[in-house]
């Protein structure tokens, strides 16, 4: 849920502060772009070099840059950039000026000017968490609409036993991904995408392709991963990176693509077929490398198996089934007959006749039908946004 996420991490002057490179590794490691705040505070118990090193990013702290530029650290533009501000460890003190407005910190002005959700993990002595000031603070905190983070109980820096402790970066994580997990879009639906080319062999060496890159399916699978969906990503023969989060099956033929699609179809929601699956595979394949010889070289080929047609037959009346076509002549009338033939919900045409667009491009133009005869046609588009596009109609659907 975390990959791709911009995230401030907010760090102020507890002993705490030590776990804050924890909570940074963790992260980056799912795929999150992290800028560190820190209070002059905070630098007492872990150095900025520690964590713009793990961030991959200078570290901010005073309003002003450090290099004599006399260039300032925008706390707008710093507010804004974020998806999330997580303050960890927050002692009672940035606690307190949290809800009474002050703003002469970075961190301050920053929270005061962002618009995303705001964690607030404290960290302090059992004393201070338990005193009044500091729980009307958090409720106040509450109320206003941030997220806290409760602090564990354990053995504290003073010696004391209680309630304070900053909770284990792991922690912080799971409430993160809890927070996003539930806020996104397809949480708790299973999605099945089919993507890239199929290879079918005439013989060890050599196979019948298309230009297919994949680009399409792998965007659509990565999209929905960051809505929340659990994908499987039916992939074909291409060298992409699996996205974020998303179990992949690698296939080769048509048959593996049939196989891998109708052996995990039953437990999806949604299913989108974007892979370029080859309507024709040679009826023999050699087992030896076929020598040249004759003039002339026939291979005999036969039908592939419709992955698509085969899930439109039998998909339950909950499932959503969303196919590809491509078409060079009527184009809208032969999208909607295999939308109809296929029984489809959505059917996205690709247009071949842009440049830019289809085959082996970054960009696509699509147009897309779905039953209710609702048409929408769209720009010239990265896959990426095409993707949305697509996942947003599904949604509507
Ligand atoms: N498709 C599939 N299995 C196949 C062939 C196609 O699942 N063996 C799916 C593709 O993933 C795409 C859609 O069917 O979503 C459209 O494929 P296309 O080849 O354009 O359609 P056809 O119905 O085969 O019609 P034609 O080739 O005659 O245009």
């Amino acid at each position: 849920m975390l990959n791709g996420k911009k995230i401030i991490l907010a760090v102020s002057g507890s002993i705490a502060a030590y776990k804050s490179a924890l909570i940074i590794r963790l992260l980056i490691k799912a795929g999150a772009s992290v800028k560190v705040i820190m209070t002059e505070a905070s630098e007492d118990f872990i150095t900025p070099l520690t964590l713009s090193t793990l961030s991959k990013n200078p570290v901010f702290k005073d309003f002003t840059k450090d290099d004599d530029s006399g260039e300032w650290n925008n706390h707008v533009e710093l507010g804004l950039w974020a998806d999330a501000i997580i303050v960890a460890p927050a002692t009672a003190n940035t606690i307190a000026k949290m809800v009474s407005g002050h703003a002469d910190s970075l961190l301050l002005a920053v929270y005061l000017s962002a618009r995303c959700s705001v964690f607030v993990a404290p960290a302090m002595d059992l004393d201070m968490y338990q005193h009044e000031s500091t729980q009307e603070n958090l409720k106040t905190l509450i109320e206003r609409g941030n997220l806290i983070i409760q602090p564990e109980s354990g053995e504290l820096a003073s010696g004391l036993i209680g309630e304070g402790r900053l909770t284990e970066p792991d922690h912080i994580l799971e409430f993160l991904n809890k927070y996003f997990a539930e806020k996104a879009s397809l949480y708790g639906l299973k999605l099945m995408v089919s993507a890239g080319p199929t290879h079918e062999p005439i013989d060890p060496v050599r196979f019948i392709g298309n230009h297919s890159s994949g680009k399409m399916g792998f965007a659509l699978a990565e999209e929905a991963a960051k809505r929340g969906a659990d994908v499987t990503l039916i992939a074909g023969p291409v060298s992409l990176e699996t996205p974020h989060g998303v179990n992949r099956i690698n296939v080769k033929t048509a048959q593996e693509m049939f196989d891998a699609c109708t052996g995990n179809f039953d437990k999806q929601d949604i299913i989108i077929m974007a892979a370029a699956v080859a309507d024709y595979a040679p009826i023999q394949i050699a087992s030896e490398k076929v020598k040249k010889k004759a003039e002339d070289w026939n291979i005999e080929l036969k039908k592939t198996k419709d992955v698509l047609a085969w899930i439109g037959e039998n998909k339950k009346v909950n499932q959503k089934l969303i196919g590809f076509a491509l078409e060079t002549e009527n184009e809208q009338a032969n999208a909607v007959g295999k939308l109809e033939r296929k029984n489809l919900d959505i059917i996205v045409l690709n247009s071949l006749k842009d440049e830019g667009a289809g085959f082996q491009h970054d960009s696509n133009k699509v147009t897309i039908i779905d039953r209710n005869n609702k048409v929408i046609s769209f720009e010239l588009k990265s896959k990426h946004e095409v993707a949305i596009d697509i996942l947003d109609a599904i949604e509507n659907y």
